[in-house]
């Protein structure tokens, strides 16, 4: 299965809404109940290109053999709230979903992080170390995690908006030598 990204346009705000809306989605990536409107006021901004640079979080759909199936998205970490709640400042952050449940579970997930990590992410010679931060409790999200590479670093409960983290990390592979 061949595995790309490509910037989120205005275009794929329905799908991203649809999928958003998926209860698997809602349950990780949102408090249950945020609304359509809600979801496209935050991503309608990632996809006007004059605007490009002013936002810190670059957006990305996922397509596996010419089927959009979800979203990739990551930012550098100049958060001071979170880089010292976290100990891990200088890292990009990355957010994965897989819209529809059809094409879940069946290896993709692991795939595609590891592909965006590499691809997109290690692209900045600046970017020394990515880390994601699932839910203790989402079994699935941890275990793809760890098969893209990513370790455990911490498990913590953010001051910021009280959810617990599973923190994971994932280091720039060292170069090879010739
Ligand atoms: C998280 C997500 C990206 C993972 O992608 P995926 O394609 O389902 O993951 P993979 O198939 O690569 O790996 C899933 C692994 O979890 C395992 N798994 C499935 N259910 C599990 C459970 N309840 N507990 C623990 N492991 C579980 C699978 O067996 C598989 O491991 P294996 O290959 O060793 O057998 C995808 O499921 C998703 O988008 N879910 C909804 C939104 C979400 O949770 N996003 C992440 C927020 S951090």
């Amino acid at each position: 299965m061949a595995i790309s990204f490509r910037p989120l346009a205005v275009t794929d705000l329905e799908n991203v809404v649809r999928w958003m809306l998926d209860d698997d989605v809602q349950r990780w990536w949102y408090p249950k109940g945020t609304s359509e409107t809600e979801i496209r006021a935050e991503y309608e901004p990632s996809t006007q290109s004059e605007s490009h640079g002013l936002h810190k979080t670059a957006r990305y759909i996922v397509d596996v053999d010419g089927h959009d199936i979800g979203l990739a998205q990551w930012h550098f970490g100049d958060y001071p709230e979170y880089a010292s709640e976290v100990q891990s400042s200088g890292s990009a952050w990355v957010d994965v979903l897989i819209g529809l449940p059809e094409w879940r579970n069946r290896g993709l997930g692991s795939e595609l992080t590891s592909q965006f990590v590499h691809e997109i992410v290690f692209a900045d010679p600046t970017i020394q170390r990515c880390a994601i931060d699932p839910d203790p409790e989402n079994g699935p999200a941890i275990r793809a995690y760890e098969k893209a590479g990513f370790r455990h670093a911490r498990t913590y409960r953010s001051e910021t908006d009280g959810l617990s983290a599973y923190l994971m990390v994932l280091e720039r592979p060292l170069p090879k030598i010739t």
